[in-house]
């Protein structure tokens, strides 16, 4: 049990703060044993320094710094997914406040559109583009032709590719040429790859959702900042517990 400490903050006044919940509802939290700090289960009263203490309710761990700002961005094509390109192509870093500096959670090619999170928050960024924390995302995808049931149990199966064959995947059709593709791993050009396997080329992909996250009313180009019950889904989609 983590005890009462001098110093640092009241756990559930900074559990109010970024808005887990009312002061009197932390307070529940910690006595039903929901809440750890450092990997221990938090009594009532204890004081956390939240730069340096790990909170977790439920299992997920959340971001108390006060400085963390994440994204979510609907990324149009022929935008680049890096800090910087070369060729001075557009870049989703320059379509997001300069400051603080953040970075894209993976990448999108600069042929695919949809929704890329960009976060300062490394941990965050490691736990969402690991394979071992299995994030699913969402694609829609324009395909070339109409995939036959056959080709579309492949890509649920799995198809060999150049580096492996591919984990099951959720996979339906919509209408003649269209197919909604869920996918956990996160290989490079994976979807584009997959279609391409099964004699279906992509011509045009959208990925949908990332995790819990989904906005359909988000245009090309525009961004938002998740708030804080999104962030807190998002921190338990990646916590192992
Ligand atoms: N799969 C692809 O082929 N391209 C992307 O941008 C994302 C997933």
């Amino acid at each position: 049990m983590t005890e009462p400490d001098a110093t640092g903050e009241r756990l559930q006044k900074v559990l109010a703060r970024i808005g887990v919940g009312s002061r009197r509802t932390n307070e529940i939290l910690i006595a039903e044993g929901r809440v750890r700090v450092n990997g221990e289960v938090a009594i009532l009263g204890a004081r956390v320094e939240i730069e340096t203490d790990e909170i977790e309710v439920d299992g997920a761990i959340l971001t108390t710094m006060p400085d963390v700002v994440c994204y979510l961005l609907n990324k149009p094509k022929g935008v680049i997914s890096t800090a910087d390109d070369p060729q001075g192509r557009p870049t989703v870093v320059g379509m997001v406040p300069e400051s603080p500096r953040v970075f894209p959670v993976g990448r999108l090619d600069a042929d695919t559109e949809g929704l890329l999170l960009l976060t300062n928050d490394g941990g965050l960024t490691h736990r969402l583009t690991h394979p071992s924390f299995g994030v699913e995302k969402e694609y829609l995808v324009d395909v070339v032709g109409t995939p036959s049931r056959s080709a579309i149990r492949q890509l649920r199966e799995g198809v060999e590719l150049d580096d492996g064959l591919t984990a099951p995947a959720a996979v339906a059709a919509v209408g003649d040429t269209g197919l909604r593709i869920t996918i956990h791993e996160g290989r490079n050009r994976q979807v584009r790859r997959m279609c391409d396997a099964v004699g279906h080329p992509v011509a045009r992909l959208v990925r949908t959702r990332i995790g819990p996250l989904s906005d359909p009313k988000l245009r090309p180009g525009k961004w938002r900042q998740l708030d804080q019950d999104e962030l807190l889904d998002l921190q338990r989609a990646v916590s192992r517990t």
